[in-house]
């Protein structure tokens, strides 16, 4: 599939923070505005080249999912800035990249659930670091009841692991329940939806943020980008057909890059892959062809 990629969004409002994959601008104190690029990130660092289209299935996959749990208080108050009047001209260039946003105090921590022995979860387990999971279980076995297994958000360099008591002395006890619980809630409700379309939802990353006093859910949500997803069939079959960046991951590790330094360039065909994955995931899930 053609089309040029965007790496970089540029737009005549103040910018807030460039993250690893979004441009955030601030529309004004209290909204902001976050713009989905092709950048991917792996290992936390950024690939190139952007793989085309990608921020467009990642805006519209949580735009499902917002859709889906819109009773759960969130920061979406529009997926559109056709109303704004300086951004006339972004017209096409932010169509399907755009999520306006109430701007919130980020809760530094990630929320993440696992239902599968998986990632950096069975990294771990093989090392004997796991104590909570029976011995002998195979990689991508799944685990009995979903794992939470939380990590700080961290200003640079690699976030790393933490425990539920690091979270309740930074926020408290009552909000520390409020977002495990929730996250809980909306990690078991979509893996249900995404098995009626097929779909094994592995794991998955929420974040959660305050905004006057409310405490609601933030970033992007249950996208390939934040979540593992895999072919329900072929997990059957034993093989992993993973609809998300595994394949940039793989490859990386084959490549023999130390994890540390500028990585390789992405070869056209690891590219190619990893578009069609988001592309066919997107279409599973929404029904929605690019
Ligand atoms: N409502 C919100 N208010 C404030 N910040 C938000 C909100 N929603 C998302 N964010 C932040 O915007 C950023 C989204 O950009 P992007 O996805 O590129 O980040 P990232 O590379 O994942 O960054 P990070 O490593 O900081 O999470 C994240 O840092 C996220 O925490
Ligand atoms: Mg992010």
């Amino acid at each position: 599939m053609m089309s040029k990629a965007i790496s970089k969004t540029e737009l005549p409002l103040k910018l807030y923070k460039s993250g690893k994959v979004r441009e955030i601008f601030e529309l004004d104190a209290e909204h902001l505005l976050l713009v989905a690029s092709d950048r991917l990130s792996a290992f936390d660092y950024v690939m190139h080249p952007p793989i085309p289209f990608k921020g467009i299935v990642l805006t519209k996959i949580s735009r499902f999912w917002f859709e889906h749990f819109s009773k759960v208080p969130n920061h979406i108050v529009s997926f559109s800035v056709d109303n704004i009047p300086q951004l006339k001209p972004y017209k096409e260039l932010l169509k399907d990249r755009v999520m306006l946003v109430r701007k919130s105090k980020v809760i530094p921590f990630e929320f993440i659930f696992r239902g599968y022995l998986f990632g950096s979860l069975f990294e771990s387990y093989e090392k004997g670091e796991v104590k909570d999971l029976p011995k002998g279980m195979k990689k991508g076995a799944e685990l009995k009841s979903p794992l939470f297994t939380p990590t700080t958000k961290a200003e640079k360099g690699h976030d790393l692991p933490c425990t539920v008591s690091d979270i309740e002395k930074s926020v408290g006890k009552e909000v520390a329940r409020y977002v495990i619980e929730n996250s809980l809630k909306c990690y078991n409700e979509a893996r249900k939806k995404a098995l009626e379309r097929n779909l094994i939802l592995a794991d998955t990353k929420f974040e959660w943020g305050m905004s006057k006093g409310e405490t609601i859910l933030i970033d992007e949500i249950l996208t390939p980008d934040s979540s593992r997803y895999w072919d329900a069939t072929q997990y059957k079959n034993g093989v992993l057909e993973q609809f998300d960046k595994q394949v940039v991951r793989d490859w990386l590790i084959k490549s023999g890059w130390d994890r540390q330094s500028e990585p390789p360039e992405l070869p056209p065909h690891i590219v190619e892959q990893t578009q069609a994955r988001y592309i066919e995931l997107l279409n599973r899930l929404t029904g929605e062809k690019l």
